[in-house]
């Protein structure tokens, strides 16, 4: 007969224990530990026990057969597009049928809205189930009013019994279901809260036995922690085929959507949303979008100083940003080095070099790095234009405005090879970038476009030579000690 235990049972790993610890032993979590209450099966445990001794002695158990992998038919499945171009893309082509996914975000990021976007685009053709737990079918229906939702085949349910939802699936035409959110629903024969380990897990199981049963593909919303990392346990992103992440800044109108996880696709492309009046509108033209008023520099003579354009490759996608860097002198005995949108460790690097290969006394100098925009960009081809953006605001100079510089920068100074050039270059030709400066390793590249001029450089000196001409010895001895000038005036202000 099946009995109720008593478990503790980790909130982030999922490590079980009989009894309470403050810190878990598996992940090293402090305090994720909460009582769950758990059924043990005698009758099964025995069961096993006994088909564990059948598979040692070589009796066939199971009658499970395996085959060669070329007799394996695959059976073609047409994709469900979401008429969403960026979304499409980023699941790899459209949803597949039967296929779970996770989309996951911040609070008030827009996941429902686009989810709502999605079925009202896929009620032309198809029925859609939308199961809220979160929310009552009168405020799905609020805002599926201001989205402009009016068909009879998005199916509301307010229901948060997740038996009750797997019943739903079973009894009805759609093709897609929408389960917002996996927090937010129970399983009636689990004792612990919504949201906890065993809840999420046993949730998610029952979910993709709907899903996979009746070919549905569902898309589950998840919370996210306070952290940044999806709640409830890392086993939900290994139980599901796809995990969506819908990052951005919910005050700030940009949204960008991209695969952590895809079973079927690739996980480099990015989407990239607006958040309107009226939902969520695709980004036609992001580049533009980053650069704003920069662009219209482009034809200019000089760009002001301390400004550099970068060129980003994110999947099919690439991606221009504008990053601006500010030196300056400061009486702190330990300079500030402060970033946005770009890794910390990786500025220290790329100023570590500028001071020991492009002799550029920046030690004793805060240096302020930003990539504008508000977009993260981790990218390592942006290490050459943040070189420069910080040399021309050092030197008080500038590069041209039409120049866009790609090259990852190596602690020897050498500018390494890039992936993806071509397509980088093309869309910096497209917004009317009439310069760049690339690895020269990867020269000669096919595919450059017309009209561009290409600049292959070898070292981070002959980078800086080429853009900011005319800086011999004498001028970077001269812009050192004027800075030494101004730090040791700074420094007395303040003792005084
Ligand atoms: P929501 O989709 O509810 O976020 P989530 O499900 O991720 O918690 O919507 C978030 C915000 O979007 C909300 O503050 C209002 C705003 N919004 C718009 O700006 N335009 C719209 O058309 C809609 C529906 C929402
Ligand atoms: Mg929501």
């Amino acid at each position: 007969m099946a009995k109720a235990k008593s478990r503790w049972v980790c909130q982030q790993c999922g490590f079980q224990t009989s009894r309470f610890l403050g810190r878990c032993t598996d992940c090293g979590g402090w305090s994720t530990l909460t009582e769950e209450l758990v059924m043990e099966d005698e009758a099964g445990k025995k069961g096993f026990a006994q088909r564990l001794a059948q598979a040692k002695s070589g009796e066939a158990v199971s009658g499970a057969v395996s085959k060669p992998i070329t007799e394996i038919a695959v059976d073609e499945v047409e994709r469900l597009s979401t008429c969403m171009k960026g979304l499409d893309e980023v699941l790899g082509g459209g949803l597949v049928p039967g296929a779970v996914l996770l989309l996951a975000g911040d609070p008030g990021i827009g996941k429902s809205t686009l989810l709502m976007q999605v079925a009202k685009n896929l009620a032309d053709k198809h029925k859609v189930l939308y199961i809220t737990g979160e929310e009552s079918a009168a405020q799905v229906k609020l805002r599926a009013e201001r989205l402009g939702v009016r068909s009879e085949n998005v199916l509301v349910a307010a229901e948060q019994n997740v038996v009750a939802a797997y019943d739903l699936m079973n009894n009805t035409e759609a093709v897609v279901c929408v389960v917002d959110s996996i927090q937010s629903v129970y399983h009636p024969e689990i004792s612990s809260a919504a949201g906890s380990v065993s809840q999420v897990r046993e949730g998610t199981q029952l979910l993709i036995n709907g899903a996979k049963s009746r070919n549905i593909a569902t898309i589950m919303v998840g919370h996210v922690t306070k952290e940044g990392t999806i709640a409830g346990p890392r086993v939900l992103e290994h139980m599901v085929d796809v995990v969506l992440q819908f990052e951005g800044d919910s005050l700030r109108q940009l949204r960008l959507l991209r695969a952590v996880k895809n079973r079927f696709g690739s996980t480099s492309e990015l989407a990239i949303f607006a958040m309107m009046e009226e939902g969520l509108k695709e980004v036609e033209n992001p580049s533009a979008l980053f650069l704003g008023d920069r662009l219209s520099k482009v034809g200019l003579k000089q760009a002001p100083s301390g400004t550099a354009v970068i060129a980003g490759g994110e999947g099919s996608r690439s991606l221009l940003l504008e990053v601006q860097a500010l030196t300056v002198a400061t009486p702190n005995p330990s300079p500030r080095r402060v970033v946005n949108g770009w890794d910390y460790n990786r500025l220290l690097q790329l100023l570590a070099v500028l001071e020991k290969r492009a002799q550029l006394s920046l030690c004793r100098l805060d240096v302020y790095v930003n990539i504008v925009g508000g977009m993260d960009f981790s990218d390592p081809a942006g290490d050459l234009g943040i070189a420069l953006a910080v040399a021309t605001s050092f030197l008080d100079r500038s590069i041209d405005p039409g120049l866009v510089a790609v090259g990852e920068v190596g602690l020897t100074g050498e500018i390494r090879p890039v992936i993806n050039l071509a397509q980088r270059l093309k869309e910096a030709h497209r917004l009317g970038f009439t310069k760049a400066l690339v690895p020269r390793v990867n020269l000669p590249l096919t595919g450059v476009p017309k009209g561009l001029e290409v600049i292959g450089v070898e070292s981070i000196s002959e980078a800086l030579n080429y853009a900011i001409p005319s800086i011999d010895k004498q001028t970077l001895k001269d812009k050192a000690s004027q800075e030494q000038v101004l730090t040791r005036e700074l420094e007395l202000n303040k003792l005084s």
